[in-house]
């Protein structure tokens, strides 16, 4: 199992303390974008005697956990005010609504769908669930690795295969590494951190062949930042009644992260088996609920943010390329690219300007993990970028 860390670990671990234990060589004082917005990196006046982030810095851009920097949208807003209308009854329909709403698009039955609060909620079931007992879970290096570390604990085995030197999970090699003992492939499409895509022709053909075998387990969470035409649609793999699990957020292009707000398609009985690890439909408010039925209908929305999110993203990549750096092509809200640098130097000096980003160490290799903000934020992260690589 690779040295990752969780986010949870990460924002301990990482410049945020650094940063405002005052190690780093910039202070947001010294920053040089002129009427930069102070977007707060956690907001200080709610922080408690012990709480060790009450000496971080205010960011000016917060660009490391992969958030929607646009906002929910005008109509989720709106069903949250009158949601507060009946946030005194427990959701029944509700739950029902989004559900055939997500049945219809995906080509399952609503027995095919679990909420949740997040999709992390999903990927903790699932790791209590394949580790019980033992086993192995096979995945790949890179990738996200909270459902991994907490099957860690567990008792799983972990074994984590190399990439393709495109960063992409290598499925063939994963094939050829399914043993007796393999309880559960878990794999990331978009991948984070690498961004990276599998084609799906070459993903449907994989869980056709491996799903009778041991069940395989899509973390979709940045699948909406495909074009929807270009979506892979493993609904109708579940449809069909193979033995995989879809894990979906709204964190992503709905800015839910704070809402918590996602949901796993999968057969009935695999929902009934993860169900008795989580609270499942019945963990999510019907605040939450209302503005996610808003926020899935509103298409305009998701389109603006998508586009919205492609431009800086392609502004920064051209800038990052423009100073001689390799970025790996993403096709998500964040990019990954080797730095030059220590990673905690790097993150020290970033966080020390206010800019919010995270870095891993892989293969030796240091490289940075942007998210993609707005542009004003993205413009931030590229003067701030150039003053610490010189
Ligand atoms: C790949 C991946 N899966 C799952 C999650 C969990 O998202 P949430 O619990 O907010 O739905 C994240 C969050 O960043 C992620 O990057």
């Amino acid at each position: 199992m690779s040295s990752q860390l969780t986010r949870r670990d990460w924002l301990r671990a990482s410049g945020l303390l650094t940063a405002g234990l005052g190690l780093s060589r910039f202070t947001p004082a010294k920053a040089s974008v002129p009427n930069a917005p102070l977007i707060s990196g956690f907001t200080n006046e709610f922080a408690f005697a012990d709480d060790p982030f009450a000496n971080m810095p205010k960011l000016r851009a917060r660009l490391f956990a992969n958030e929607n920097p646009l906002g929910i949208s005008a109509s989720a807003k709106e069903a949250i005010i009158k949601a507060t209308e009946i946030g005194n009854r427990y959701a029944w329909m509700e739950f029902g609504q989004l559900k055939s709403l997500i049945a219809t698009d995906d080509g399952v039955k609503p027995a095919n769908i679990m909420m949740a609060p997040g999709s992390s909620d999903i990927l903790m079931a699932a790791a209590d669930h394949f580790a019980k007992g033992g086993g192995t879970i096979l995945t790949s290096t890179m990738t996200y690795d909270d459902l991994l570390q907490r099957a860690e604990k567990f008792g799983a085995k972990i074994k984590a295969l190399p990439m393709t030197k495109e960063y992409k999970f290598d499925l063939n090699a994963i094939k050829a590494s399914i043993t007796p003992d393999v309880k559960l492939v878990y794999i990331v499409n978009p991948n984070n951190p690498t961004g990276t895509i599998i084609p799906t022709p070459e993903l449907e053909a994989f869980i056709r062949e491996v799903s009778p075998k041991v069940p395989v387990f899509i973390d979709e969470a940045y699948i909406d930042f495909y074009e929807p035409a270009d979506r892979p649609k493993l609904g109708k793999l579940v449809a069909e009644g193979m033995n995989v699990i879809l894990a979906r957020t709204f964190s992503k292009i709905h800015g839910f992260a704070g809402l918590r707000l996602g949901y796993a398609i999968a057969q009935p009985d695999m929902l009934k088996i993860l169900h008795a690890y989580t609270n499942g439909d019945f963990a999510v408010s019907i605040t939450t609920l209302m503005a996610g039925i808003a926020s899935y209908k509103d298409i305009e929305w998701q389109n603006h943010c998508r586009a919205e999110n492609a431009k800086a993203r392609a502004y920064t990549t051209k800038a990052l390329a423009d100073l001689g750096y390799e970025v790996i092509p993403s096709a998500t809200n964040f990019i990954l690219f080797p730095i030059r640098m220590k990673t905690k130097t790097f993150e020290g000096q970033m966080f020390g300007q206010g800019i919010g980003i995270q870095t891993r160490d892989f293969n030796g290799q240091p490289y940075c993990r942007v998210s993609v903000g707005t542009m004003d934020e993205m413009a931030i992260f590229m003067d701030g970028f150039k003053k610490v690589v010189g």
